[in-house]
């Protein structure tokens, strides 16, 4: 397995406030490398890895970058998506706050490949400590010849900010977060336009998670082909798992894409699996799926082939003590809570949801509430405005499809 950690290779032996640390482990090797070559190398060599996007949607990266190099605007801009607003999700924090400069190096290669001169790096309110170390190491990066002018000696320019968040889940939506950076209320816009072509100001915008970024150093340093000779036919690398739950050891994980939701939760987690009911995956957004299907591999389209997805990568595990129907009541709140209210399907359609799970909840469904609760959840998905909707009824949609004879039996209560 040693060979297969990518992200978190360092992690514990080098210390996120010091950029020598860093520095001794062939940090900033990649931009060295990469500032003497033609930004067109690195998009191949990115695509040639055929990373995709770990904020949840699964994009190819190397396709994305090369959209943006392609548009012919002076003004571009690349932006670090650190908003991690969803529950059970805290791997982005994870790298953050143990290898800053891991992910400035890739904000800055990934930056010189698109064309672009400013980088901003949109962090969720609540994370205090990992806002406090990014800063650090910016501070570090620029001293040292890294970021600002003239880039070691490359004539090359590179600056990067960060803006914080102020709570708000839906503005880690990629379009919602460029209009809260530029001071207007976080809501997403319509696409197309995407915002390869009409970002940030109206200006092609390279916008990734935290992890998508923070690989790129070892893609440049080792190679696309290496990158992609790890994971299974349609998920190259590795990827983060935040495990959390009724497990003994919670945590982040990096994985190889093809590992076991078995090994994570009973190798990695260390915990044995008799109490075990459901499992969540990706967070409330996430389906929900019984033990049964524990064996379950981690691969982006073999997943979606059955209606799943892993997300950005969290497995929360869910024992018997707790009643399925106060879970899925808690997702949906979330999302009622965070709802923008731009669209109806989203803002009226989840308060519904609610109203009905809570009839569940108390014993006083009937047959037709569960119909309700099952068009409902159907049009809400096919219908809302932007991602939040679309998603927020997929716990809804998967229990009723695995956990179906729990609904019954609550009826006939
Ligand atoms: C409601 C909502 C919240 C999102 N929150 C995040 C987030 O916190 N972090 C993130 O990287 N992507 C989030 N996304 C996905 C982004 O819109 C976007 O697809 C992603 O940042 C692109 O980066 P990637 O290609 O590296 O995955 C969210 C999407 C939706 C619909
Ligand atoms: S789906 Fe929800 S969050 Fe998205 S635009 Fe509509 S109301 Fe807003």
């Amino acid at each position: 397995m040693e060979e297969n950690i990518i992200l978190t290779k360092h992690i514990n032996k080098i210390n996120p406030m010091a950029i020598d640390d860093y520095i001794k482990v062939n940090g900033y090797e990649a931009l060295k490398k990469v500032l003497k070559d033609d930004p067109l190398n690195i998009i191949k060599e990115i695509k040639e890895s055929a990373l995709r996007g770990r904020g949840g949607a699964a994009f190819n990266t190397g396709i994305k970058m090369e959209s943006v190099y392609n548009e012919k605007e002076t003004d571009k801009y690349v932006i670090c998506n650190a908003d991690e607003g969803e529950p059970g999700n805290f791997k982005d924090r994870y790298l953050m706050e143990n290898n800053p400069h891991q992910l400035i190096e890739g904000i800055i290669i990934a930056g010189y490949a698109v064309g672009s001169t400013k980088a901003h790096i949109y962090i969720r309110g609540e994370y205090d400590k990992s806002k406090n170390i990014l800063m650090h190491a910016l501070k570090e990066a620029k001293e040292r010849g890294f970021l600002g002018s003239n880039i070691i000696g490359s004539n090359f320019n590179y600056e990067i900010e960060i803006f914080s968040g102020m709570g708000s889940y839906v503005c880690g939506e990629e379009t919602a977060l460029i209009e809260s950076i530029e001071g207007k209320v976080g809501r997403p816009r319509i696409k197309p336009p995407f915002p390869t072509v009409k970002g940030l100001f109206d200006k092609p915008t390279l916008l990734n998670n935290v992890e998508t970024l923070s690989n790129i150093p070892y893609i440049v340093l080792n190679g696309g082909s290496k990158y992609a000779s790890i994971g299974t036919e349609s998920s190259k690398g590795t990827m983060l798992i935040s495990l959390s739950g009724n497990v003994k050891r919670s945590g982040v994980f990096e994985v190889p894409f093809g590992t076991s939701i078995k090994y994570i939760i009973g190798v990695l987690g260390e915990t044995t699996f008799e109490k075990i009911k459901m499992i969540q995956l990706g967070g409330p957004s996430g389906p929900i799926i019984p033990l049964e299907m524990v064996d379950l591999k981690i691969d982006i389209d073999a997943m979606r082939k059955s209606n799943l997805s892993i997300g950005s990568g969290a497995i929360i595990v869910i024992d018997n003590h707790f009643n399925m129907f106060e879970i899925l009541r808690k997702n949906i709140r979330f999302f009622e809570h965070e709802s923008c209210g731009k669209c109806t399907p989203c803002r009226e359609g989840i308060r519904q949801i609610r109203y009905i799970l809570s009839l569940f909840v108390n014993n006083l469904a009937n047959q037709s509430d569960l119909a309700m609760l099952e068009e409902l959840t159907h049009y809400i998905s096919e219908t809302s405005f932007c991602g939040l909707g679309q998603a927020a009824t997929n716990s809804v949609a998967s229990t009723l499809k695995y956990f179906r004879s729990e609904y019954e039996m609550r009826i006939k209560k």
